[in-house]
């Protein structure tokens, strides 16, 4: 991982936000390298899902043919919006503090272990445990969990690094928030010197807080959208009502989401500024569960086919009891990075059946999650906790003329998360044969032709014989169609690697024989093979190959 993050930045992939006055944290910038490969993950995901969307068939799979369609909806909305939604009340993170460093920790992301500290003199002035036989809960944020807990748990018992063997581990590393919290007096927390420092675990609302318009009180309180869903929702009627869509139909919108996330951590994956592609399907309730089927497989597909095609990419069905009672379904994209232990995942998109809670709840008011059938949730006063729009939400079926609530399944994906991904799968170190036919080291990013940020580079062996002037023609004429770099500097071998590292897939050389005979060599990047092709065809070949059958 490490080797990733810095030719991310090397090579102007991703850096750090305000650099300069020593970053922020949770927050990306996306370099000239970087803003092309997100924005071809996005150009993709909007073409496949709505631009290239075939409304006249069903595609396989599908239950029937469907409607796509998008918005782009604002980042501030309506307060009540968030009220409604949950998100006021419940978009909240456990945390748990450490009194003696000050430090918050994501409750579930504080990794521990319990050590045998039988008759163990434990530092600290109120040394309540001192020669006490019992055991101690060794805590870490850090990502070399194994040898940050085995550090700590030397240091608090005071056992010397060469006699490591002698410490008496009891279970496995587990998180805590599976440990009783009664046992937190014996929780020696991430940066504490000393055990019990750790208070108990409290809700923290993620969403960021700001004021639209001059005074700054409650009335006028709002807030950055946690994520794109909500605008899809309470513009269901509208897109409904102004466009001949109609359900089964899919409303889909990609844009930025924030969450004060307490730990934003591993680059990009968890970050406080982040983009979404998120997929709104409103169906019939009686075809919910196939439709919800066939976002599933199609999402995993689309990410396959992307590129992440291995066995890091997996598709983990949620269990029963993941699952909230009004959902009949939820499945969760999940990949392998490398910046998680052996054998866990993170994940990069989930699929939801969300059934008509959403619809209900902007309608009704905030309905409250937890009963069964779904009701209002009521404040003390016997009213609507969070009054709801009051707008007809429903749906009328003009061939059976039927009036129902439609329900809907979200396939929400992240465009970082996403982007991540590709690069931890695209990072590749072989050999290949430099300027003299020896072979090297190389460091290669194999992005799918699809998302490569540049797709074609135009090299004139030598600057002169004529061979710039057909170069920076075949450079122009590519340019066109797709993002392209002219590259004149320095031997060709050390100008191929420094496209290999940018993930440029195909590499074109003008030299003698295109002066004499019109013809160019095309290099591949992953097979290094190199074939001559006509200097006319280069610019149908590169398309044909970015853009695939
Ligand atoms: N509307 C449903 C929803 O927002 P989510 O699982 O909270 O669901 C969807 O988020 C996707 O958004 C995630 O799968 C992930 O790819 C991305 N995402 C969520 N939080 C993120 C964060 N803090 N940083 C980067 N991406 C994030």
């Amino acid at each position: 991982m490490e080797k990733l993050v810095s030719l991310c930045r090397r090579r102007g992939f991703l850096f750090q936000s305000s650099e300069i006055y020593g970053g922020l944290n949770g927050f990306w910038d996306y370099g000239p390298l970087g803003v092309e490969l997100k924005r071809n993950v996005k150009d993709a995901w909007w073409r496949d899902m709505v631009t290239a969307h075939d409304d006249l068939d069903a595609p396989p799979g599908a239950p029937s043919a469907y409607d796509m369609t998008g918005l782009d909806c604002t980042i501030i909305m309506h307060p009540q919006v968030w009220k409604c939604s949950g998100h006021f009340d419940l978009f909240a993170d456990m945390l748990v503090e450490c009194k003696e460093s000050k430090k918050r920790y994501r409750y579930d992301q504080v990794r521990c272990r319990w050590v045998d500290g039988t008759g163990m003199q434990i530092p600290g002035s109120d040394n309540q445990y001192a020669s006490q036989p019992t055991r101690y809960l060794i805590t870490t944020v850090a990502e070399n969990e194994a040898e940050e807990l085995e550090k700590r748990a030397l240091k608090l018992l005071k056992v010397r690094a060469k006699d490591r063997e002698s410490l008496k581990w009891d279970g496995p590393v587990v998180t805590l928030d599976t440990v009783d919290t009664a046992d937190f007096d014996k929780a020696l927390a991430p940066e504490a010197t000393k055990p019990g420092t750790f208070g108990e675990p409290r809700p923290f609302n993620l969403m960021f807080e700001s004021y639209a318009g001059a005074i700054q009180d409650e009335k006028n309180k709002v807030f950055l959208r946690p994520e794109t869903a909500q605008g899809i929702f309470v513009n269901f009627k509208n897109v409904i009502d102004s466009s001949r869509v109609k359900v089964p139909v899919g409303i889909a919108q990609i844009g930025k989401s924030f969450r004060n996330e307490i730990t934003p951590r591993n680059f990009t994956f968890r970050s406080r500024e982040f983009e979404q592609m998120e997929i709104e399907f409103f169906c019939h309730p009686s075809q919910s569960q196939a439709w919800y089927k066939y976002w599933r497989d199609r999402r995993m597909k689309w990410w396959q086919d992307l590129g992440l095609a291995g066995e890091r990419l997996i598709l983990r069905d949620h269990d029963a009891d993941e699952l909230s009672h009004y959902s009949t379904g939820t499945a969760d994209i999940e990949y392998a990075f490398p910046f998680l232990p052996e054998g866990e995942y993170g994940e990069l998109e989930g699929i939801a059946h969300r059934g008509d809670f959403d619809l209900r709840s902007h309608m009704e008011g905030k309905l409250d999650p937890n009963s069964n059938p779904l009701t209002v949730q009521l404040g003390e006063d016997g009213k609507p906790l969070h009054k709801g729009s009051g707008r007809d939400l429903t749906y009328r079926d003009d061939v059976t003329n039927e009036r129902f609530t439609p329900h809907v399944i979200e396939p929400s994906a992240g465009a970082d998360r996403g982007t991540l991904a590709l690069l931890c799968e695209a990072y590749t170190e072989d050999t290949a044969p430099d300027d003299k036919g020896k072979e090297q080291t190389r460091v290669v990013m194999k992005f799918h032709p699809r998302v490569a940020p540049i797709k074609a580079a135009v090299f004139p062996l030598v600057k002169k014989d004529g061979m710039p002037e057909i170069a920076k023609d075949l450079y122009r004429a590519l340019k066109k169609k797709f993002p392209a770099f002219y590259d004149e500097k320095g031997a060709v071998g050390r100008r191929y690697r420094r496209q290999d590292e940018a993930g440029t897939p195909y590499c074109l050389t003008v030299d003698g024989e295109t002066v004499q005979h019109g013809t160019v060599t095309l290099r591949d990047r992953d097979s290094l093979e190199q074939v001559r092709i006509k200097l006319d065809d280069v610019v149908e070949e590169i398309e044909r190959r970015v853009t695939g059958p």
